[in-house]
């Protein structure tokens, strides 16, 4: 199955690049969080002007408990200005440095809301360490759709499929739009790497495998990037590579390193990582499609702070 996903995806975007009419050329418009380093996406097609919105970001505040709307508000007046119409909301993975926006651009744009079918795994580790509720139903249907490996859908005339890239979560997806490939938390901009392969579920061989899967594709392929950290040397914030830049100058994943070293490097490396700062804010309201916890009897909403768990 998986052999066949990749084949088709490479030959879909190769009779894209060939065709070279810039049909399933998607436009791609990227929006960046400074607090979390987070790029998220609007995509959509010129010809039909339907639209996908792509990792949104929720601004929350830890100090004050506040919510806000200053990063969504920025994709809706882009929206509004271009008249595009939102088909989707689309999650590369449960993020754990940033909240959700899509239940509120969902609100306010329309779309379906939607993640890898193995969030249902996510929603359950992450469902007993928070303690949730039984109105928590860990089946995924808090999300409108989930995506299977190899799935494909339109947007307006824009070719999509889905490619399951496990190993920074298990549920991680990428979403292959025309000849722009979408990679969540798999690789970042070839001078910082790769992403963590620590959280419960993550594993260091399976994000290898899904690095050399998304790398096999086409080498003129548009890769977006989920997040930029700004390592050092580089004074500009940069989202946007391709699969032949990545394969040439990755740092943790360029073609000639091998499983076993990539996997001795991340093993090495995670273990000096902190916990993201929004870790537990954050993945109590993405388990449940970015919906906030459930009013308690005073008619507030709380997240909850596991002791001495993570
Ligand atoms: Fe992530």
């Amino acid at each position: 199955m998986t052999d066949i996903v990749l084949q088709n995806a490479a030959e879909q975007i190769e009779n894209l690049l060939k065709a070279g009419e810039g049909k399933n050329i998607p436009k791609v418009k990227e929006f960046f969080d400074p607090e979390t380093y987070t790029y998220s996406y609007i995509v959509h097609d010129d010809a039909t002007k339907c639209a996908a919105i792509i990792d949104s970001v929720l601004d929350y505040d830890p100090a004050s408990g506040r919510t806000s709307f200053y990063s969504a508000d920025k994709i809706i007046n882009y929206v509004q200005q271009q008249g595009l119409e939102i088909k989707w909301l689309l999650e590369t993975h449960a993020h754990a440095d940033h909240l959700s926006a899509a239940p509120y651009l969902q609100e306010k744009l329309g779309g379906k809301i939607a993640i890898g079918e193995h969030i249902v795994a996510v929603q359950h580790v992450f469902g007993n360490l928070f303690n949730a509720g039984t109105e928590f139903r860990r089946d995924g249907s808090d999300f409108d759709h989930l995506f299977a490996d190899g799935d494909t859908f339109k947007i307006g005339n824009l070719d999509v499929m889905v490619m399951h890239v496990p190993g920074h979560t298990p549920a991680c997806i990428a979403y292959i739009i025309g000849d722009a490939i979408f990679i969540g938390d798999t690789m970042f901009m070839p001078d910082y790497g790769s992403a963590r392969a620590d959280f419960p579920g993550g594993d260091a061989r399976q994000l290898y495998k899904s690095m050399r899967r998304i790398l096999s594709l086409p080498p003129e392929s548009r890769l977006f990037m989920c997040h930029d950290y700004l390592p050092e040397g580089r004074s500009e914030y940069k989202w946007q590579t391709t699969i032949s830049e990545q394969r040439k100058g990755n740092i943790h994943a360029h073609d000639g390193i091998s499983e076993d070293e990539f996997v001795e490097m991340r093993t090495e490396r995670d273990k000096m990582l902190n916990m993201p700062r929004l870790i537990l804010p954050s993945i109590q309201v993405n388990m449940r499609a970015g919906h906030l916890p459930p009013k308690e009897d005073n008619g507030v909403r709380y997240l909850k702070i596991p002791l001495d768990a993570v």
